[in-house]
């Protein structure tokens, strides 16, 4: 990127801010839990667990910044939060939301009852690489389907190359969306979540 391309950018970044303006490039990953779910093996010797009150304490210790506002979101919020353990030490969560797709500006979609929200999935970066998120995300989609649940989708930055990769691993189909939120005005989004929303025949 050429000096004044980044110059440019970085005035744009700051009149964004200064104005309200935000916008992100997003990547809407609908999993359907009927097609067979791909197995997927760890280096690591892998657990995963609903976790206990105990368990949540541990990660929201562990957390700091964003990390720990978004895990304490959760923690209010009364989503269930699925952990991986490696010999009992915590490798990685994440949190599935039973019945909308949020974002902190507001609903995106409002989906059907036999479909789940899976949100704000980390790795310590310890246990990364070795692919917890692969197998905590499987053994969810395992459990949700196991629970009656036909699909389940995910918001991911177009940028978080290892998360997108992660779950196409496991079939997850994505389409990239814009958001833009303008001050005073409500979360706009451009480029509809496709497949369950927009099947007509869907059964
Ligand atoms: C994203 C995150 C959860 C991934 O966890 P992880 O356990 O390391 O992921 P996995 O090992 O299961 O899978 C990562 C995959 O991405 C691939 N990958 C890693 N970096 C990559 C890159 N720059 N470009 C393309 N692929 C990449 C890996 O090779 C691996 O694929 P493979 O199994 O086919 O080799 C972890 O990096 C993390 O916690 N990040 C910070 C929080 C975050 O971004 N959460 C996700 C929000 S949606």
């Amino acid at each position: 990127m050429t000096k004044i391309w980044r110059k440019l950018r970085w005035v744009l970044g700051w009149l964004r801010r200064r104005t309200g303006v935000y916008s992100w490039r997003i990547c809407f990953g609908e999993k359907d839990l009927r097609e067979p779910i791909p197995e997927v093996h760890s280096p690591l010797d892998l657990e995963v667990v609903v976790a206990s009150p105990d368990c949540l304490r541990k990660i929201e210790a562990r957390l700091d910044g964003e990390d720990k506002q978004d895990f304490q979101d959760g923690m209010e919020s009364g989503d269930i939060c699925y952990v991986a353990k490696s010999n009992g030490e915590i490798a990685g969560y994440s949190w599935v939301n039973l019945q909308t797709i949020e974002m902190a500006f507001g609903t995106i979609v409002q989906y059907p009852p036999d479909a789940v929200y899976l949100h704000t999935s980390l790795v310590f970066p310890e246990a990364r690489g070795k692919k917890v998120f692969q197998y905590l995300s499987w053994k969810i989609y395992l459990d949700l389907e196991n629970r009656g649940y036909r699909y389940a989708c995910n918001l991911t930055f177009a940028d978080n190359a290892p998360s997108l990769a992660a779950r196409r691993n496991l079939n997850v189909k994505f389409k990239t969306l814009r958001f833009l939120k303008l001050p005073w005005m409500k979360l706009m989004v451009f480029g509809r979540p496709r497949f369950v929303l927009t099947r007509k025949n869907r059964d």
